[in-house]
């Protein structure tokens, strides 16, 4: 267990390491934050940072040296820093779930050798593969990069009738996985804390509304039934424990109807801390963010309890950072900014939680 006063390194300098160093200055931990990019916004708020690329080793062991324990708040970062990092201080969780997750085929393979239910899908490396996917999963189907997607990059919609090689080529015929297209009722999430002593507490299920494939608003309680909430926390936890997971991960799920009665798919897992969990800052007694710290440093998790009837968390993305004047004049409403300062189009650039009172 890391005493107060410890320094936990964070590798990745966004709004979600941001939130972390946030959270740890609270419980009386310092963070470092290592990230490549200048202008990071989780630089501002720790007392050291390290701007460098993630293969200069020099900056790398000097970092490790500074720190007492290491974790991240972007998944791609590359496995041989992961490595080299691991030799010098524990890392949470471990570098091998990053490889695990950085690849869509890898991870679904595991999810679907878990007997744990996704949309049905199949590996595309040649324009063979791609026609007898097609043929597996039927069409409408969606075809992903297996590596480096996120809100939305990296991925095309093949309908019937489409040419499916064009949609390949669009993906510069990167090595892709096809799903179906599933037919959600609604997306949902979980957002499960694992502690090193292998305990784990989820927080509710979170509903999820995309729009242009970026995550818009989440809110809780999820519009699913207690039998679903309970299933899919069921599947988060089986996930972090396959996983012999520390820290906090997000699992995305799709809600489906099956002969009447609601039922998951697992979409993806993120291994840090998701986007979905931010009303948890305002609407818990404990966040995504302290749970993640309190598991890194080797303490026990706390028990998640709502504040309010419902908690709704909208992203503010791109121009939607000005509509911050209204925000800021709504009644039980909390505001976040990330201290970004262009705000180009699909950027998120801060989100507001709102508290409904009971
Ligand atoms: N097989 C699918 N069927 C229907 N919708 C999908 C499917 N895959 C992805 N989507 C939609 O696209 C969104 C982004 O896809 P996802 O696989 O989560 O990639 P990302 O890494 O960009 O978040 C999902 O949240 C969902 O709304
Ligand atoms: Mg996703």
């Amino acid at each position: 267990m890391l005493k107060p006063g410890s320094t936990i390194g964070i590798l990745g300098g966004g709004q979600l390491g941001r939130m972390l160093a946030l959270a740890a200055a609270r419980l009386g931990l310092h963070c470092h934050i290592y990230s490549p990019e200048k202008d990071s916004g989780a630089f501002e708020v720790v007392r050291a940072s390290t701007c460098a690329p993630y293969d200069d080793e020099t900056a790398l062991a000097r970092f490790a040296a500074s720190v007492d324990v290491i974790t991240y708040e972007f998944e791609n970062i590359p496995a041989k820093t992961a490595a080299f990092l691991a030799k010098r201080k524990p890392v949470f969780p471990d570098p091998r779930v990053l490889e695990l997750t950085q690849d869509r085929l890898v991870e679904k393979n595991f999810i679907d050798g878990l007997k744990i239910a996704v949309a049905p899908y199949a590996p595309v490396h040649s324009a063979s593969q791609l026609a007898a996917g097609i043929e597996k999963v039927g069409l409408p189907a969606v075809l992903k990069t297996t590596t480096m997607g996120y809100d939305g990059k990296g991925q095309t919609k093949i309908k019937k009738g489409d040419d499916a090689n064009a949609a390949w080529r669009s993906l510069k015929n990167k090595p892709c996985v096809l799903e179906g297209f599933v037919n959600f009722e609604r997306e949902v999430s979980v957002i499960a804390a694992r502690s090193a002593d292998g305990h784990v507490e989820c927080f509710e299920v979170t509903e999820n509304e995309h729009r242009d494939h970026i995550l818009k608003i989440s809110t809780v309680p999820a519009k699913v039934s207690p039998q679903l909430a309970t299933e899919a926390k069921r599947v988060a936890t089986r996930i972090a424990k396959a996983l012999d997971y520390v820290g906090v991960l997000g699992v995305e799920m799709f809600v489906v109807k099956d002969k009447g009665k609601q039922a998951v798919l697992v979409n993806e897992i993120a291994p840090r801390v998701h986007n979905s969990g931010h009303w948890t800052i305002d609407g818990a007694s404990v966040s995504q963010f302290e749970q993640h710290i309190r598991a890194v440093a080797g303490w026990p998790l706390a028990k998640p309890l709502r504040f309010g009837r419902k908690v709704e968390m909208t992203n503010l993305i791109g121009a939607e950072i000005h509509d911050v004047d209204h925000w800021l004049t709504v009644p039980g409403v909390s505001v976040h900014l990330y201290g970004k300062t262009e705000a180009r189009a699909g950027r998120k650039m801060g989100h507001v939680t709102r508290v409904y009172p009971k």
